[in-house]
């Protein structure tokens, strides 16, 4: 894979670099995209009909299982060379940050620190009500287990449509965005808001963006630096220049 050499001296030079991922970056480990999740019992249900307030309200066993399901499709994944790479590529600059769109808990399995989960983790599991941290989860068969602090239902800690996203890892990605150099969007059909902003205030700020997919995305026209092709080889490609 050759890239241009105006690309390797930006990123030869550049000190402050941010990235943000979407579900393409998990697609080599075998984590279905968002909207690809919908397989066997689960492709009658509409993935945004369930990731809702209102669905869990409506059914909160159904919206339960579905990420009980997902849940174990993110365990038995492994993060991927693309995830490495962002880990190696972390080390080369001298501000780094990573914001992900992903719940699945990848680029930390893989060694990333300080990783900006604006949708929340698949993993991790709140009081519905209190929205704080229930772990251990209770020894119950009841489903969902109630929150042991209230016993209201416990859910999944992951942003829903219509809810907000966490807004300190969406202030620190946007201040992040703002002081870049370079920024990176990899496997994210940039098309979810306020998600999808964050490269375009890059670009506004004067930023070189650089976007990683195998397709092209409302982005592209407007990125400095389009590489076709999946992230798990573009990056360890790219790391190899730095
Ligand atoms: P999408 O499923 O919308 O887009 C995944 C993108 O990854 C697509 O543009 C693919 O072309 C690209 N892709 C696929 N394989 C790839 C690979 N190997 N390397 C690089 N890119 C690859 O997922 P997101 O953009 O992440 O929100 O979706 C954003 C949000 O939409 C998700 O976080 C979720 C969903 O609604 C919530 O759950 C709140």
């Amino acid at each position: 894979m050759n890239f241009s050499d105006a690309l390797v001296r930006v990123l030869r030079t550049a000190t402050r670099v941010a990235v943000l991922t979407g579900a393409g970056i998990s697609a080599e480990s075998g984590v279905p995209t968002f909207r690809e999740a919908q397989t066997g019992l689960w492709a009658q249900y509409d993935p945004q009909e369930l990731a809702t307030p209102q669905a869990f309200a409506r059914d909160p066993k159904l919206v339960w299982d579905w990420y009980a399901w997902r849940r174990k499709l993110v365990m038995r994944a492994q993060p991927n060379a693309g995830h490495v790479a962002l880990v190696a590529l972390a080390t080369r600059f001298k501000a780094f940050t990573l914001i992900t769109q992903n719940v699945d808990g990848l680029h930390q399995r893989a060694g990333s620190s300080a990783v900006l989960e604006l949708h929340g983790n698949i993993m991790r599991t709140i009081c519905a009500v209190e929205r704080t941290a229930i772990d251990p989860l209770p020894h119950t068969t009841q489903v969902p287990p109630p929150c042991p602090r209230c016993g209201q239902p416990a859910r999944p800690d992951v942003v829903w449509f219509g809810e907000s996203l966490p807004r300190a890892a969406l202030a620190t990605a946007v201040e992040a965005a703002q002081h870049c150099e370079v920024f990176f969007s990899i496997g994210t059909s940039a098309l979810v808001e306020p998600a999808a902003s964050i490269p375009r205030i890059a670009l506004e700020r004067g930023a070189t963006v650089i976007e990683i997919n195998p397709i092209a995305t409302p982005l592209t026209p407007h990125v400095q630096f389009a590489l076709v092709g999946a992230a798990g080889e573009v990056l360890p490609n790219l790391l190899k220049l730095i």
